[in-house]
């Protein structure tokens, strides 16, 4: 059962498409102490879930979590803010399950037991916002219960129907995927393409960083280091590899460049108090920022897209949507203004690090997301009022767009920041993690959450994108990785060379990439089954098996869909690992696509030795898992499959096929 209610005057975001009434009054779960500020007694043992990208635990008791997105690429569970904002919280304990939806595009403070460990206070910046409150019990006109449904996956469930379908890929975009920042020309992927082929790895998709472009201008080439784009385009696909180009938020400001040009005259770029385009800085240095929050320029910006798939592209990811300010025109003047002032000072222990910090905050700072404005729904809002729908509208300009240039054929579109309603155009990649044991682990806790907010198309940068990734740490990674929907190795400019190829056992790597070839027909179908019944694709094992609080505490296995369970070592050194198996399950060792063990284990407590060059998948009684034999690109995969099966029959598998390219209506 869901219940509307409405606090002060709050912004339309159009992240649910449910027209549903208002309850007067407040949330009966929660107790309303003032102003936009909740709160809720959290008993020893409640557990709270949600909130999708943030740091931290799968239970996110013990943190404040702020919704603020934020271009932050040091993942420490220091942190509050990631680059999104995902507000919907679920409060479980015993029986009683609650969700939270707070739809409100301003900051949003969920003290998830950081002052007092038994309260949850959600804090709105300003009073102004729906708040939905979902119980596991169903209306009639709900959507239907489905046997697996415990009462956290009801209220999930319930949740993402109001919020509308999750974004659906193309099927290719299932296929391993290279991506580095510093692909300086079409012989560097040429290469890349090269050392995959020649390693024997499966491949779909390399990925163009912003060092495709004109100088760093959204919708150019690089004529110099891409020529005959188009052509390129051609010779790859013919391979059956595609190519997928970053997009940025910031338009340079060129005279001559016609995007800017354009956003200036149909006026299309945000102002400032005084009516003036705001100037920001991204990676070309002087940027403008388009209002996406506008419909006209949402419109505009969603058609440049033809730019790109003109010459035969059919997938993007979106970044630097925050929007990640570097740092704006007036803010830099007033920043050396300031730095002037000290000069000739004798800079002591006060005086030293006001000075450094001028320079440190000069970025993504508050004051100027509060000094550009935007039009939206006919009115004019400060930017900081509505901060955190941002990245969302970019990637809806961009998938409202492809409804209409791409009508016959999927788009493949992922995005760094997001909130909740993007959802629907596109899925997420969680930024700029670290090649660290610890963001193994972090990852494995961000997509149950991911998915919980309707993020079904998700994935970490494989390997780590900051710092230098390590082999065993790759080897480790993958684990996780051949299980997300998104499957994408990425690195930052300056770090460790990580294309699996370069590796000394490159063979365990290509084992790993051709397992994941083979569970495609498995994990598209859960994908697509969790998409079409607003379902979860990777869940905490909590969802599955409510009573048993052991496994409710598990905070690093997952289920990915509906038969098999994960348990990935994502530590140093590790010979192997515990796994907690909630029922008798069927552990299945892996070496590569090849199954070389398969042993039924009861129920309970395991230590099981995972080597470097295996995967451990463990398959739940009564389920049955196909497997095809793999390709080296998802174009040749082959239907003919083969069933592991636990107390079940092949044919009790619910194979979801399509051809992977048309649009699912
Ligand atoms: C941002 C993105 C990263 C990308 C880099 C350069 O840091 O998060 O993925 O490689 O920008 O475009």
């Amino acid at each position: 059962m869901i219940r509307k209610y409405r606090l002060g005057d709050p912004i339309e975001t159009e992240s649910v498409v449910c027209p549903m009434p208002v309850t007067e009054g407040l949330p009966e779960g929660l107790l309303y102490v003032s102003e936009g500020c909740f709160k809720k007694v959290l008993t020893e043992n409640t557990r709270v879930y949600g909130l999708g990208e943030t740091v931290r635990g799968i239970n996110k008791r013990g943190w404040k979590y702020i919704s603020n997105c934020t271009d932050d690429p040091v993942h420490t569970e220091t942190k509050h803010s990631l680059y999104a904002a995902q507000n919907f919280i679920l409060v479980w304990d015993a029986d009683d399950a609650v969700g939270y939806y707070f739809d409100t595009p301003c900051k949003v403070e969920f003290d998830v037991g950081y002052e007092r460990y038994d309260e949850l206070v959600v804090r709105l910046e300003t009073p102004d916002a729906y708040v939905y409150e979902i119980t596991p019990d169903l209306a009639e006109n709900e959507s239907k219960a489905s046997e697996a449904d415990t009462p956290c996956r009801r209220v999930v469930r319930q949740f993402r129907h109001i919020i509308g379908r999750s974004y659906i890929p193309p099927r290719w975009a299932f296929g391993y995927g290279q991506s580095r920042w510093g692909y300086k020309s079409r012989e560097d992927i040429e290469n890349v393409i090269k050392g995959y082929k020649e390693a024997d790895i499966p491949l779909d998709s390399v990925y163009l960083d912003i060092d495709y472009m004109d100088a760093f201008k959204d919708f150019t080439i690089n004529e110099k280091t891409y020529p005959d784009f188009p052509g390129f385009v051609k010779e790859v696909k013919d391979k059956n590899i595609h190519l997928v180009p970053i997009i940025d938020a910031g338009v340079k400001i060129e005279k001559g460049y016609e995007v800017y040009e354009e956003g200036i005259e149909q006026d299309h770029f945000c102002k400032k108090e005084d009516g003036t385009p705001f100037v920001a800085a991204v990676w070309p240095g002087r940027v403008h920022f388009p209002d996406l929050l506008k419909k006209e320029t949402r419109e505009w910006f969603g058609e440049k897209y033809s730019f790109l798939l003109d010459k035969g592209i059919d997938g993007f990811w979106n970044d630097m949507n925050e929007p990640a300010i570097f740092y704006s025109e007036d803010g830099l003047k007033e920043a050396f203004k300031k730095i002037r002032s000290f000069e000739g000072q004798n800079l002591d222990i006060g005086t030293f690090f006001q000075f450094t910090n001028v320079v440190e905050t000069i970025n993504n700072n508050p004051n100027d997301y509060a000094s550009f404005y935007h039009e939206y729904m006919g009115k004019r809002f400060r930017h900081d009022k509505l901060h955190n729908l941002y990245g969302y509208m970019m990637t809806r300009a961009a998938g409202e767009a492809f409804e209409k240039l791409s009508p016959d054929k999927r788009i493949l579109m992922f995005s760094r920041s997001s909130y909740i309603g993007m959802h629907r155009y596109g899925g997420v990649w969680t930024g700029d993690n670290d090649s660290w044991w610890s963001h193994i682990l972090l990852n494995i806790q961000q997509l149950p959450a991911l998915n919980m907010c309707g993020f079904l198309y998700c994935g970490a940068d494989t390997g780590g994108f900051s710092a230098n990734t390590t082999e065993d740490l790759m080897l480790r990674w993958l684990t996780v990785s051949i299980f997300t929907p998104l499957f994408r190795n990425h690195s930052a400019l300056g770090t460790r060379d990580q294309e699996l190829y370069r590796f000394p056992h490159k063979d365990w790597m290509r084992g790993m990439v051709r397992l994941r070839y083979a569970l495609i027909p498995y994990l598209y179908s859960e994908f697509m089954k969790a998409a079409l019944n607003e379902d979860m694709y990777i869940q905490p094992l909590s969802f599955a098996y409510p009573e048993d609080d052991r496994a409710c505490c598990t905070e690093d296995q997952l289920l990915v869909g509906e038969s098999i369970m994960i348990a990935p070592v994502y530590t140093q050194n590790a010979k192997g690992r515990y796994v907690y198996l909630p029922e008798d399950m069927k552990m299945l060792r892996f070496e590569g696509d090849v199954l070389k063990e398969e042993k039924v284990l009861e129920k309970g407590d395991h230590y099981i030795d995972v080597s470097l060059k295996e995967v451990v998948v463990f398959l739940r009684k009564g389920h049955a898992l196909p497997l095809a034999k793999p390709a080296n690109t998802t174009a040749e995969l082959k239907n003919d499959l083969t069933y592991i099966c636990f107390d079940a029959d092949p044919g009790s598998y619910d194979l979801y096929t399509d051809d992977g390219i048309t649009p699912v209506k």
